[in-house]
């Protein structure tokens, strides 16, 4: 992974500079460089019409001075300089960096904390998932590995980048997570990969079929039943309020401690529809529909590597959906941990089931302060929304308010949907509580609705993120494939309003 570290702000003698360059044309160590490089700086500005802009770039090749190029990028108005905008001109030097294996960057302009997020930007832009790559050219390999941000104070913005390097790991393990093929991935290892955290400091219950079995966690061991892997739900606890209970105090519990926040994650590791299958045509897409849980282990990782002052439970319904002989069939009818009995009309209506158990077991288990889940739910959400915004789905203003304006802060936008009883009647079944699926009008609503009956009073949040899990083309911060989308998202939001710190803007 891509080393980023902080040094005092001064002209490197070698390897690439990158500036940021504001809308007057102006950048700490701009004048330094275009002097030693005999204006070579301000004729190349000219010559590309480069004027400052958010998001343009020029590059400078072999300018002299020792410097193998500069990669100017433009952040426009300095004054308007947001931790969003420094990530993404982080993100857009990254690329014009592969030839070198060092690179200076020039942040003397900015606060220690912007410089940070700059840092932040070009880690997460530098993500690959390389591992299954064996016979790649070394030449076609990027080569940078390692980014010194020069700034005024090196040890204030040092400081800054403590807790968003652990936001950085968060979201490389969530990518690494969403990358794996599933043949790779099954629950049970994924499970593992929860336990890894444990490392963290975090406590990591898993339940395998046995204990759900005798849990009752009947609509998500029905979706699992076709399938060769095992299923497991695993409970990540990360305790950064209250400190870990002990034995003693455990049955002072519910009111010694402060409730927990709860994110709950859809883990289906494959989907292929079950025996109500998928079309040949773009299934291999089906192995990140394990985002929402990816997200949920991400952001536990990224919680307990900054030391979170909060106490959060992250749950995760691990299975797989596979045709089989011993795979539910379509008119199954389910006994979900709830009590409520589930029609089973289509085997691909597959996540609404898990999230049912998960989350009827995290509320009676946990008593949380909320319960938000993430899930690649439906195909009628990328109708929706397309890959730009995630729909969700709220029973509490205020949880949807403070959502959305995370969305605006972090860039991984969400939109609210509605909810209302005319959906929710939908959802009437002739033999059981309900069926699991409706038609095709507003079929992403009725899923958030199938999932309501399951969360009862608790302030609750549904993000229906089939469309922004993966994504076909680069982004400022996010290169193509698994976007990791809700780990910045949802750490934002806990640390704006349930940790009494404010961050940067
Ligand atoms: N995992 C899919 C939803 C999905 C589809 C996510 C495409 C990302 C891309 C989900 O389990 C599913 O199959 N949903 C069905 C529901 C339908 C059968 C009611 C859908 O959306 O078609
Ligand atoms: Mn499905
Ligand atoms: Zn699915």
């Amino acid at each position: 992974m891509l080393e980023i570290s902080f040094a005092k702000q001064a002209l490197p003698k070698t390897g690439a500079l990158v500036l940021l360059v504001d809308d007057q044309l102006a950048a700490d160590q701009l004048e330094a460089t275009d002097e030693a490089t005999g204006g070579a700086i301000t004729r190349a500005f000219a010559a590309a019409e480069f004027k400052g802009k958010p998001g343009s770039t020029c590059v400078i090749l072999a300018p002299g001075a020792g410097l193998s190029r500069v990669v100017a990028v433009g952040i426009g108005k300095t004054e308007a300089l947001t931790a969003k905008l420094a990530e993404e001109a982080g993100g857009h030097a990254l690329p014009l960096l592969s030839r070198d294996t060092h690179a200076s960057l020039a942040a003397g302009g900015l606060s220690e904390e912007l410089a940070a997020h700059v840092g932040l930007g070009a880690l997460l832009r530098s993500y690959r998932f390389d591992r299954y790559r064996t016979t790649e050219k070394a030449e076609d390999k990027p080569k940078l590995a390692s980014l010194a941000v020069l700034v005024a104070h090196p040890s204030a913005a040092k400081e800054a980048w403590t807790p968003l390097k652990a936001i950085g790991d968060g979201v490389v393990l969530t990518r690494d997570l969403v990358s794996e093929p599933a043949n790779i991935l099954s629950p049970a290892v994924m499970a593992e990969r929860c336990q890894a955290l444990e490392a963290l400091g975090l406590k990591v219950e898993v339940l395998g079929p046995k204990e759900l079995t005798k849990l009752g966690f009947g609509a998500l061991l029905g979706v699992s039943q076709g399938s060769a892997n095992e299923p497991r739900v695993v409970a990540m606890h990360w305790y950064g309020a209250s400190g870990e209970p002990t034995k003693a105090k455990k049955g002072a519990k519910a009111t010694a401690r402060p409730a927990p926040l709860a994110f709950i994650g859809k883990g289906v590791t494959f989907d292929t529809g079950g025996i109500s299958i998928k079309p040949a045509a773009g299934m291999e897409d089906m192995k990140w529909d394990m985002g929402g849980a990816g997200t949920v282990v991400g952001l536990m990782a990224a919680l307990a590597g900054r030391q979170a002052k909060v106490d959060v439970i992250g749950v995760v319904g691990l299975v797989e959906n596979m045709p089989s002989g011993t795979a539910q069939r379509p008119g199954d009818v389910v006994t979900s941990y709830s009590g409520q009995t589930i029609e089973v009309l289509n085997t691909d209506a597959e996540g609404r089931l898990v999230l049912a158990d998960v989350l009827a077991w995290t509320a009676k288990e946990y008593q949380p302060r909320f319960m938000i889940d993430l899930a690649t739910l439906t195909g009628a959400m990328i109708v929706s929304l397309g890959h730009e915004y995630a729909g969700f789905f709220s029973n509490d203003d205020t949880l949807a308010q403070q959502l959305f304006a995370a969305g605006e802060t972090t860039g991984e936008l969400l939109w609210r949907m509605p909810l209302a009883d005319s959906y929710d009647k939908q959802l009437k079944s002739e033999i059981a509580d309900m069926k699991n699926i409706t038609g095709r009008p507003g079929s992403a609503i009725t899923a958030a609705q199938f999932i309501k009956r399951f969360v009862g009073e608790t302030p609750w949040a549904h993000l229906d993120v089939a469309g922004v899990v993966w994504s076909s083309k680069d982004a400022a911060t996010i290169p193509k494939g698994a976007t990791a989308y809700g780990v910045r998202l949802l750490d934002r939001l806990v640390a704006e309003h349930f940790e009494g710190v404010s961050p940067t803007p």
